[in-house]
């Protein structure tokens, strides 16, 4: 008997299956009911007593060589199997890379409307200084002007604020390059605002400027009517609207019209169907003198807008709050775009 179990731990040990069958086949011949190893325990109640408990803990132990095998190949079959299984016809989860932020997907949108026509992208400091913030853009010390934007001014340095206005880049890139100029400068400005729905005490502004000799306003309206029409659909309509900045003269505000179809664009446009995008004007003479550049010789437009502003009007957000909270449900709504 001993030899017999010998014989078979042998064969279990050397037995490596090929496929699921050889194996359910080696689990019949040792497990089954009429298996190998039900005989052998059959067979020890012959055995010689003095022999039964190492004969009974022999064949346990075939019992458990055999056991093993059989785990340890299932699996090896059975990840076969799973492999094989793969259903290639299924579409693909993506993976989720997050999304843009609605204000960089406006802000790219915006740069890449006024690339089209030859502008380039200018940046400046977020901190500024008085000069490049508000004295050469034509707002002395003192000028009441100045409160239109409350301004965060730096504790240490009287002289030293977070920029207003993206306006302030202009002035930067004037004093640095001749004209002709056509650039645009997005960025984050700041203002000492109470932060609610419709404002915040900080937002993104992109400031526009075009440089050269005998510049228009006729040239103003264009590039503004090209650039609703861009962001907003070739059926747009635009208005200007006499208005003051003190850097440019004139000046005007650019309204689309939004249409007056349901309660919402009764409220957002108070009734008048037309809605303010930008601020616009002629740069003041005194503005390019103020950078260095003829005021006799060259002529030149501006124009600043929100990035919120435009990106609440294309995208139906109703609180300005909700770009700055980052909370994914909001974010999560742009990722197809
Ligand atoms: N800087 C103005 C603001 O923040 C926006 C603006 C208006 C910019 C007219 C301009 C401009 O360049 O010509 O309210």
């Amino acid at each position: 008997m001993f030899s017999q179990i010998e014989q078979l731990l042998k064969e279990v040990n050397s037995f490596y299956p090929k496929s699921k069958e050889e194996l359910e086949a080696f689990r019949v011949k040792y497990l089954g009911k009429k298996g190998l190893l039900s005989s052998l325990f059959n067979g020890l109640k012959e055995a010689a007593p003095h022999d039964k408990k190492s004969a009974g803990l022999s064949i346990n132990n075939l019992k458990n060589a055999v056991l093993n095998k059989i785990n340890s190949h299932k699996n090896t079959f059975e990840q076969v199997i799973k492999k094989n299984s793969i259903d290639t016809s299924r579409p693909i989860r993506l993976n989720s890379f997050g999304s843009r932020h609605p204000i960089s997907l406006i802000k790219n949108q915006i740069i890449d409307i006024f690339k089209k026509i030859g502008f380039g992208i200018s940046e400046g400091p977020e901190i500024e200084d008085d000069w490049h913030n508000f004295s050469a853009l034509n707002l002395p010390k003192e000028h009441p002007a100045r409160d239109m934007q409350d301004t965060f001014f730096l504790q240490t340095n009287p002289d030293l604020l977070l920029r207003t206005h993206t306006s302030s880049v202009q002035v930067r890139h004037m004093e640095n390059n001749p004209p002709p100029i056509r650039t645009i400068s997005p960025g984050r400005v700041y203002r000492n605002e109470v932060i609610s729905a419709r404002a915040h005490c900080l937002f993104h502004q992109i400031e526009g400027l075009y440089i050269d000799e005998r510049v228009s306003f006729a040239d103003l309206k264009q590039t503004i009517m090209y650039f609703a029409k861009e962001m907003f659909g070739e059926e747009t309509r635009i208005r200007l609207r006499p208005s003051f900045f003190p850097f440019t003269e004139p000046s005007a505000e650019v309204d689309i019209y939004w249409g007056l179809k349901n309660d919402s664009d009764y409220r957002i446009t108070k009734g008048t169907g037309w809605l303010e995008i930008l601020g616009c004007g002629m740069v003041d003479p005194n503005v390019l003198e103020n950078c260095k550049i003829n005021s006799k010789t060259h002529s030149g437009f501006a124009f600043g807008m929100g990035i919120e502003r435009i990106a609440m009007l294309k995208y139906g957000v109703t609180d300005l709050r909700l770009f700055f909270e980052n909370d994914v449900r909001f974010l999560k709504q742009f990722s197809a775009l």
